[in-house]
C-alpha cells in the first residue's frame, strides 16, 4: 500500500495555501493579511463575504463559510481546492452568570466554537491523511490557561477544543499531520465583545450585580492585552512549527498566564 508520504497529491506550484475561518474582522482578518504578506495563498472565509476588508491580491480569495452548516463546509472545501493549513478561528462569545444563560445560547456557542471546529477538521482530514501532510490550527482562548468568572459556557466551549486538539495531535502524528492550539488573550479592539452583545443581554441578574461590577470594571482596564498582530504571528508560528509544540499562547496577557515566552 502506498504510504501517505508518497501520495502524489500536492498543492500547486510549491506555494502553500491556508484556509482561515472568520476573516471578516479581528484575529482572522489580521491572520489572513499576515499569511498573504508571507507569500502564501490565502482563502479567507466569512459568513458574509466582504472582499473589501482585504487588500487586492491574486494570492487572496474570499469564500463564504458558515462553520455551523455542513452544506456550507462542503461547498467551501469544494471551491477552495487543496489546502495545506486550516485555521479554525471563527468564534463567538458569551459573558454572564451561568444560571441566567439559556441552554439555547450555550448550544449556539458550542455549535460555532466547538462543533464547527470539529466539523471542519473532519472535512479536511481525509485529504491531509492521504497525502501525509497538513496542519490544523485551532484558536481557543487564554480562558483555558486560567479560569475567569462569568465565562463558564464560553470557557467550556474552548476547553473542549483544547482536549480535542491534544488528543487528535497524537492520533494524526502517525500521518505527519500537525494539530496545534493558539491561545489568544483579550483584545479590546476586535469586534468580539460587540458581536456578542445581544447574546449577553440580561445575563447578569440582580443577585449577581454586586459580584459582577468589579469584574467588569477590571475588564475595562486590563493591565496587559493582546493585539490582532500577536495572534496572526502566533498562528503563523503554529502553522510553520517543526518542533512538535502543541500550545501557542498569543499576546502579553496570555503569555503572562502561560508563564512562557512567545514563539
Ligand atoms: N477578542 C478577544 O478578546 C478574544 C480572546 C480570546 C480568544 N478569542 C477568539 O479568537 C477568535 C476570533 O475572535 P475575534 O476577537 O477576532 O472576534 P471577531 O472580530 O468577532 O471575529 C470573529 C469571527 O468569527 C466569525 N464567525 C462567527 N460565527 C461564525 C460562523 N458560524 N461561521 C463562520 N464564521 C463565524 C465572525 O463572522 P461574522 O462577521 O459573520 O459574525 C468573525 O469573522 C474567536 O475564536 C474568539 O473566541 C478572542
Amino acid at each position: 500500500m502506498e504510504s501517505p508520504a508518497e501520495s502524489p497529491y500536492r498543492s500547486s506550484m510549491n506555494t502553500k495555501t491556508v484556509l482561515i475561518t472568520g476573516c471578516s474582522s479581528g484575529y482572522g482578518l489580521a491572520t489572513a493579511r499576515h499569511f498573504a504578506a508571507q507569500g502564501w495563498n490565502v482563502i479567507a472565509t466569512m459568513r458574509t463575504p466582504r472582499p473589501d476588508v482585504l487588500p487586492l491580491s491574486s494570492r487572496l480569495r474570499v469564500l463564504p463559510l458558515d462553520v455551523t452548516k455542513p452544506e456550507s463546509i462542503a461547498a467551501t472545501l469544494e471551491a477552495s481546492g487543496p489546502i495545506d493549513v486550516l485555521v479554525n478561528n471563527a468564534g463567538i462569545g458569551v459573558v454572564g452568570a451561568f444560571e441566567a444563560t439559556p441552554m439555547s445560547t450555550i448550544r449556539e456557542v458550542f455549535e460555532t466554537n466547538t462543533f464547527g471546529v470539529m466539523a471542519l477538521t473532519q472535512a479536511v482530514l481525509p485529504r491531509f491523511r492521504a497525502r501525509g501532510s497538513g496542519v490544523i490550527v485551532n484558536v481557543t482562548s487564554s480562558v483555558t490557561l486560567a479560569p475567569m468568572p462569568l465565562a463558564a459556557a464560553y470557557t467550556a466551549s474552548k476547553v473542549a477544543i483544547e482536549g480535542f486538539t491534544a488528543s487528535l495531535a497524537l492520533e494524526l502524528e502517525w500521518f505527519q499531520v500537525g494539530v496545534k492550539l493558539v491561545e489568544p488573550g483579550y483584545c479590546p479592539k476586535t469586534a468580539f465583545t460587540s458581536n456578542g452583545q445581544s447574546r449577553m443581554d440580561g445575563l447578569i441578574p440582580e443577585a449577581y450585580a454586586a459580584f459582577a461590577q468589579p469584574i467588569f470594571a477590571a475588564f475595562a482596564q486590563p493591565a496587559l492585552v493582546t493585539t490582532e498582530a500577536d495572534v496572526a504571528e502566533a498562528v503563523w508560528c503554529a502553522a510553520t512549527d517543526t518542533s512538535g509544540k502543541l500550545r501557542f499562547p498569543a499576546g502579553a496577557d496570555a503569555l503572562a498566564l502561560a508563564g512562557g515566552a512567545g514563539c
